[in-house]
């Protein structure tokens, strides 16, 4: 029996699905090459852009006909655009060959779905609960070893859907994460640990007594063995001075910072619900770039959010131009439903959003020229 898995998404999904295919060998399947040889297919799914959507929409679809040729296909859809009720509801009611659609809370239980689905139930399940720790990691990334440090976000920025289907934010307990580090470097073929969280600056928070983000990092680069450390992704609100120091100080942590931005305007970041301002934001920049000489800096931006004005676009370009980042990443804002931007007046124009990112990525192609 041979399973194939369809990723979309972060870094966060890349490692769910390395989950799913544990949970999937532990069940006796093997990894396939193609779609059109395995017995399950599952499409681990990203919710954060409409495009993103569009497309598992499309390559779902795609599958009737395999359903059609080999009766016992399995198919599964999970991820965070089905933990959204609704979209799951259209998933089943316009695929109805799909068997089983799951949320972002329920994956652990796949197995268990699957000997009900082989009795002849479709399903769909939603419901929040815990993450089983106990599930294995089939890793897939080479030297690299994905390594989730805490669920969910508290945020709520105001375009994001991520606090809708991932949940609220919750830390993993260290001796659990050090537990895994540990017994990944044993195997001695990984010399990269990726730490992941949708806002790593705010781990720890939630468990009374607990390490904070920095602590866990020196905790880290104290065990033995040839390897590097890093992380993503960092909120500017919550990035610490001690973070800064131990990234400067522990030979071990990458001398690398994903630190999104978003907007180089404060009336648009408030518009956000991002928590600083421009200034505070390139502030942080320079006591950066202060203590860890030649850190490598990215970012990520929105262009478009709405009532952004051509000035306030203009306020995000002079914002790149100054930080001079390693790279960026450039997105045009898209509505998801159910999120307090989604709700507001003033929708900029498809044209416009898309003139913004272009102008942005120019320029990005620009400085990268230059820096070369
Ligand atoms: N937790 C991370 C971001 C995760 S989403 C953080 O806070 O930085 C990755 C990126 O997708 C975000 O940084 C943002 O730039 C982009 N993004 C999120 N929601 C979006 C939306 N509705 N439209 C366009 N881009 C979006
Ligand atoms: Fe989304 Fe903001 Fe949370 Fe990042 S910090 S996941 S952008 S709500
Ligand atoms: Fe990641 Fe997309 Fe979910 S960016 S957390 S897979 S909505």
């Amino acid at each position: 029996m041979k399973y194939f898995i369809v990723t979309y998404g972060c870094q966060m999904n890349v490692h769910e699905s390395e989950k799913i295919a544990g949970i999937l060998e532990n069940l006796g399947y093997e990894c396939g090459e193609t779609r059109e040889e395995a017995d399950i297919i599952v499409f681990n799914t990203c919710a954060i852009r409409e495009g993103a959507e569009d497309r598992v929409f499309g390559n779902v679809g795609n599958l009737k006909k395999l359903k059609k040729k080999n009766k016992n296909l399995i198919i599964a859809v999970c991820g965070c655009m089905t933990q959204k009720s609704q979209t799951a509801q259209k998933l089943l009611n316009t695929f109805p060959f799909v068997d089983i659609v799951i949320g972002t809370f329920n994956l652990t239980k796949l197995g268990y779905y699957i000997e009900a689905v082989k009795k002849g139930r479709q399903l769909e399940v939603l419901e929040e609960g815990d993450i089983d720790e106990s599930l294995p990691y089939k890793r897939t990334s080479g030297e690299n070893a994905w390594i989730n440090i805490m669920q969910g976000c508290n945020n709520f920025c105001t375009y994001c859907i991520v606090p809708y289907v991932r949940g609220r934010e919750k830390s993993r307990k260290a001796e659990n994460i050090l537990k895994e580090i540990k017994e990944v470097l044993k195997e001695g073929k990984y010399k990269k640990i990726t730490l992941l969280g949708q806002n790593v600056n705010s781990y720890g928070k939630d468990i009374e007594g607990g390490l904070s983000f920095a602590e866990l990092l020196s905790e880290i680069c104290k065990l033995d063995g040839d390897f590097t450390v890093s992380f993503m992704t960092s909120h500017p609100k919550d990035l610490t001075d001690e973070l800064i120091e131990t990234i400067a100080r522990e030979e071990k942590l990458e001398k690398s910072i994903h630190l999104p931005a978003q907007s180089g305007n404060n009336r648009i970041l408030k518009m956000m619900n991002r928590n600083y301002t421009r200034e505070k934001y390139l502030d942080i920049i320079n006591k950066i770039r202060a203590a860890i000489p030649n850190c490598r800096i990215t970012s990520d931006f929105i262009v478009g959010f709405p009532t952004e004005t051509e000035e306030e676009f203009l306020d995000t370009y002079s914002l790149v131009e100054e930080v001079k980042y390693d790279s960026i990443f450039a997105f045009i804002y898209s509505p998801r439903e159910g999120t307090v931007a989604s709700q507001m007046d003033g929708q900029i124009d498809e044209a416009i959003k898309r003139d913004r990112v272009n102008r942005l990525l120019n320029l990005e192609k620009k400085l990268q020229k230059e820096e070369a």
